[in-house]
């Protein structure tokens, strides 16, 4: 069994000669390496430079020896087309220049061809592919309502008000907005396939903020079709949100076929809300690497431990990490989950 398709077999839920793991968010300031880039381009720039974007996705590859590589991109680069204007403002995170509020907002939003818009995204996978010698390649999007959240709000939301607002009082304006954004993005993403993507996850990482029903009423249909645009180009796709303890059915019934976890709930617990005919990511509290390595070891054998060996599970934090963690917590991590996985099987 080749070491180098661990990810993608578990993906399948095909047998494993070890827990694959990566860690979202495994690019970023938390690494010296990346620190250095950020000196001198800022993160646009970054993601629009293939040849340092493709740099900074190989940097946790190898210092930390994960089992995957994730493009180096954001999921707000497609605001940029839409013609919002997106910018990072230092300390506020992204800013959306020209927030959706209305219906004619959404009328004025522009139509996306991602292989010509996004073309520095398709030909950073073009480089990753061919200097991962193998390793598998992960690409991404939002999904349409988290997407939806930052081009509403104009940024980062604690309440999501406005988004809600526009889903409860406006439902033309907030369906015709899903639907545009669910267009985008699936094409986006089977345009990722495309360019050199083995694996595609899609962040609904805010979803967390709404009803079961609500989510069934306004949101489902929309991640339906982007992940069935996605799951048909063949590869894995992994479907991933926080807050989602009472959603997971419904985002089970979405698509993916594999969900992401967060550790607000056990993974054997969230597991069997899903059922075995799925495989799963997660779940590692991301503040776990924050703390002394008796501690992280004792929680990395729990996620372990609950997964119990089963075929179709991929290591991960729930969330992405934060960014005052130590490198060689990540490294030892990444070590941990290796061999308490190995020695598991070994003694099965
Ligand atoms: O996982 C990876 O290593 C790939 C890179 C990646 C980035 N953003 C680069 C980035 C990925 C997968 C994302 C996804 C993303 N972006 C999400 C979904 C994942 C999640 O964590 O929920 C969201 C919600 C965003 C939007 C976004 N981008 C925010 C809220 C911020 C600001 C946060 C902060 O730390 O300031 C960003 C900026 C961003 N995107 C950074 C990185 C490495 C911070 C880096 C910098 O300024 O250099």
């Amino acid at each position: 069994m080749e070491v180098i398709d661990r990810f993608l077999r578990a993906c399948r839920r095909e047998p494993v000669d070890a827990t694959p793991v990566w860690f979202m968010r495994q690019a970023g300031r938390y690494m010296p390496e990346y620190r250095a880039v950020r000196e001198k381009y800022t993160l646009l720039e970054i993601c629009q430079q293939p040849a340092l974007a493709a740099e900074v996705s190989l940097q946790p590859v190898r210092s930390l020896g994960v089992d995957a590589a994730i493009l180096f991109a954001d999921i707000l680069l497609p605001a940029i087309s839409l013609g919002v204007g997106l910018r990072f403002a230092k300390g506020e995170g992204p800013v959306i220049e020209h927030p959706v509020r209305s219906m004619s907002d959404v009328q004025r939003l522009r139509r996306v061809s991602p292989e010509t818009d996004l073309a520095y995204v398709m030909e950073t996978l073009k480089v990753l592919r061919r200097e991962l010698n193998g390793l598998p390649l992960i690409g991404f999007s939002g999904a349409p309502f988290t997407l939806a959240s930052y081009l509403i709000e104009g940024g980062a939301s604690r309440d999501f008000a406005r988004t809600k607002t526009m889903m409860y009082s406006a439902p033309e304006a907030w369906h015709a907005l899903m639907d545009k954004l669910s267009t985008v993005l699936a094409s986006y993403l089977v345009a990722q396939v495309g360019a050199g993507a083995q694996a595609l996850q899609v962040f609904d990482s805010w979803i967390g903020a709404l009803s079961p029903q609500d989510y069934i009423d306004f949101v489902q249909p929309y991640s339906r079709r982007v992940l069935d645009c996605a799951q048909a180009t063949g590869v894995p796709v992994i479907h991933f949100g926080t807050g989602t303890s009472t959603l997971l059915p419904a985002m089970k019934a979405a698509g993916g076929s594999v969900i992401g976890l967060d550790w607000r709930i056990a993974l054997d617990d969230g597991w069997s809300l899903l059922g075995d005919d799925v495989a799963v990511q997660g779940n590692l509290d991301p503040a776990v690497l924050l703390a002394d390595r008796p501690v992280i070891e004792t929680r990395v054998r729990d996620v372990l431990r609950r997964a119990a060996g089963r075929p179709g599970h991929i290591f991960n934090l729930g969330h992405g990490i934060l960014q005052n963690t130590p490198v060689e917590n990540a490294r030892a991590a990444v070590d941990m989950v290796h061999e308490f996985s190995t020695l598991q099987v070994g003694a099965a």
